[in-house]
């Protein structure tokens, strides 16, 4: 099947201007929706944003300079662009009941480069989740600037329960004494406990910073606990389950509010991408709908039937359950490394990623289900997707086929690959 062959028509014809002038890239963008509409996107990390913050990414605000922030800007030419920033920033704090928000950061890496600027010094020891546990890249990893500028000490899980052993956590925050404390992860299914981590935090006088890149989407729509009333700083991206642009954010306390401000920019950053904040600020309004409210307790309900039946088709789930949008499995009761039953699944169209697991050397399987509950998938069609994952790792025959059914009752964009009438936005 050639990519034309895939493309909707009414894809074709919105990207009819761009097949014209540049049929080489055309051919990738829409081979990249063909490939979206197609398979089912499992990776935890992913979303289908909305037609709104599509056109908002794509708006002439992303020629934009605007070094600063809103009124004291580098750049002339700034009042609309400060007008969609201010949008962004007042939505981000009425949703998530922060006294100050940053929606610059371009990434959530990013964001959680100016938090420890904020909060830190090079050479400062921080207590995070350990990277063979679930840690990000940015808790200390010795090929990132985190673990090459930070003296960082790693918390582990329990080996048998998987879950966040919060005394050791104390234990080793009263023996290394860190600067700050780092709670979040890649990967952990569960629900994290941000009152212990603070009381850890003040027993050492230690900062909390949490890094919510995956639940943020969650604490939106009221589907997972908040960490902005325990965190100094919280840290987010806004593209997954949130299912806004790719980008980062950044949510403190009013106090610490210039420094968060000046360790984005000048300190880590430069000019500000306005098309993206623009973007942030749809995001957050759908974000604030009974829609999205809806959504995110769907994501949860998808994911904890999901990880069942993958209970019941013989993977070991870690922790044996979840109460967020991801699931860690194990596939080595099915006698498979998790690098050889991922590209079975990449076969037959199941698109995840391979983890580190909480017990052992061996890694897992990582998914997650913002994305097919975007697509409008509920209970049944996680049902399905467990039988057809099960047969994608046994290599059982017409396991494509099956997902490409499934798939294909459920465009991500039914209407000309543009439509997401969806989370009280308005198709543009
Ligand atoms: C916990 C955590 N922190 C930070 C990040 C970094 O986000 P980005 O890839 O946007 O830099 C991620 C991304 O997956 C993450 O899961």
């Amino acid at each position: 099947m050639t990519t034309a062959d895939a493309e909707p028509a009414a894809a074709t014809a919105a990207y009819a201007g761009l097949r014209r002038q540049d049929p080489e890239l055309a051919d990738v963008v829409l081979g990249e929706l063909a490939r979206q509409s197609t398979s089912l996107q499992l990776i935890a990390a992913e979303n289908f944003t909305s037609q709104a913050v599509l056109t908002a990414l794509g708006s002439p605000l992303a020629n934009k300079y605007a070094e600063g922030y809103p009124g004291a800007r580098h750049h002339g030419g700034c009042e609309l662009v400060d007008v969609a920033e201010r949008i962004a920033t007042d939505r981000a704090k009425a949703l998530f009941g922060a006294d100050h928000a940053n929606v610059q950061p371009h990434s959530g890496s990013a964001a959680v480069l100016a938090a420890y600027a904020a909060l830190l010094r090079p050479g400062d020891t921080v207590l995070a989740m350990g990277l063979p546990y679930g840690g990000h890249l940015t808790h200390g990893s010795p090929a990132n600037f985190s673990g090459r500028w930070f003296d960082f000490v790693g918390y582990g899980l329990d080996p048998e329960t998987g879950l966040i052993d919060y005394d050791q956590v104390r234990a080793l925050a009263r023996t290394h004494r860190p600067k700050a404390i780092v709670c979040g992860s890649i990967a952990y299914p569960r629900h994290i406990d941000y009152a212990a981590f603070r009381a850890v935090a003040d027993d050492v006088g230690a900062h909390l910073i949490a890094d919510a890149a995956h639940p943020v989407g969650l604490v939106a729509g009221g589907a997972a606990p908040n960490p902005v009333p325990y965190a100094d700083v919280v840290c987010a991206t806004t593209h997954k389950v949130l299912r806004g642009p790719r980008g980062g954010m950044i949510l403190c306390r009013g106090e610490l509010a210039e420094r968060v401000d000046r360790a984005v920019f000048p300190f880590t950053q430069g000019g500000a991408q306005m098309h993206t904040i623009a973007a942030k600020a749809v995001a957050f309004g759908e974000a604030a709908t009974p829609a999205f409210t809806a959504y995110a307790h769907q994501v949860v309900a998808n994911a904890k039937v999901l990880a069942e039946a993958l209970a019941g088709e013989g993977f070991d789930i870690s922790t044996g359950g979840t109460d967020t949008h991801l699931i860690l499995a194990d596939p080595a009761p099915q006698g498979v490394t998790a690098a050889v039953a991922r590209g079975r699944l990449a076969a037959a169209g199941l698109v995840l990623d391979t983890c580190a697991l909480p017990h052992g050397d061996g890694r897992g399987l990582r998914l997650g289900t913002a994305a097919v509950t975007t697509q409008g998938m509920g209970e049944g069609e996680m049902a399905r997707i467990a039988a057809l994952f099960a047969g994608a790792v046994r290599e059982e025959a017409k396991v494509r086929d099956g997902v490409r059914e499934l798939a294909g009752r459920f465009p991500p964009y039914p209407s000309a690959g543009t439509s997401a009438e969806r989370g009280g936005s308005a198709p543009a």
